[in-house]
């Protein structure tokens, strides 16, 4: 069994009080817990006041996007070298509010990803089909898809390790789940289209979050199945206590 990783992404939420708050009592519950992997991603103006709360702790302090680019005349812009020099080691990218609202494609992904490896990031890429591509039978073609174009020219050595997210959009912060079952299905998917892209060892070594209304009440039954390895946490990982009790849920299956 791999060692399940889940993730909270706070999105464009709290003040900076209540950032080091929730992370001060995340950093409380969590000292000396490394059954699981846990990290945190918090807005941009908070992420190195975050980092040093975790500093000596084994949680994860990640970024919710980066800059395709290095460095130079991009205004609003945050490098991956940037997030690295503050002390983040994880960055999410491809999510779907960044591909539908900021209308990222898959070859500005692409580049993206390519950008947090150059620069030692560890990447969460997200991806996940619309409910009308849901409802047309389009799930695996657009999973496929998003796979093809955002890890386009990645090697194995690259890819190996990865964090994928599978977050159907229809899920997220709406309140309705995937079924276990569906979940677990395109995440077989996933990880088969990473066999054939790739090779077994690869695809073994990928680990495959669910993201979309994930919350204490849910996560068990989700993170209990064979192919997913994780949650890409939205709304509950604000409060301190359902994040934890997630966390806790993902320990028994570590
Ligand atoms: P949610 O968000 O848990 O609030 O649905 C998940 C996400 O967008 O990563």
């Amino acid at each position: 069994m791999k060692k399940q990783f889940i993730a909270g992404n706070w999105k464009m939420n709290l003040t900076l009080e209540e950032a080091r708050g929730l992370a001060r009592k995340l950093c409380d519950g969590l000292a000396g817990f490394d059954a699981v992997d846990v990290g945190v991603f918090p807005s941009f103006v908070y992420l190195k006041d975050v980092c040093d709360i975790f500093s000596d702790s084994n949680v994860f302090v990640g970024a919710q996007n980066m800059s395709m680019e290095q460095c130079g005349a991009f205004t609003g812009e945050v490098s991956g070298a940037m997030l690295r020099d503050i002390g983040c080691t994880h960055v999410i990218i491809g999510h779907s509010e960044r591909r539908t609202i900021y209308q990222e494609t898959n070859s500005m992904i692409n580049s993206k990803l390519k950008a947090s490896l150059l620069n030692n990031l560890n990447p969460i890429l997200c991806v996940g089909e619309r409910q009308e591509e849901r409802d047309a039978d389009k799930t695996r073609e657009v999973v496929e898809d998003q796979l093809s174009g955002g890890l386009l020219n990645l090697t194995s050595e690259e890819v190996k390790g990865l964090t994928i997210a599978y977050e159907p959009v229809w899920a997220i912060g709406t309140g309705k789940t995937a079924t276990p079952e569906q979940a677990n299905e395109v995440h077989a998917f996933i990880r088969n289209t990473m066999r054939s892209k790739y090779d077994d060892d690869t695809a073994q070594s990928i680990r495959i979050q669910y993201g979309g209304s994930v919350n204490a009440g849910n996560a068990k039954e989700l993170l209990g199945q064979p192919e997913i390895d994780g949650a890409l946490v939205g709304g509950a990982s604000l409060d301190p206590n359902s994040f934890l009790d997630i966390v806790s849920d993902a320990a028994s299956f570590s």
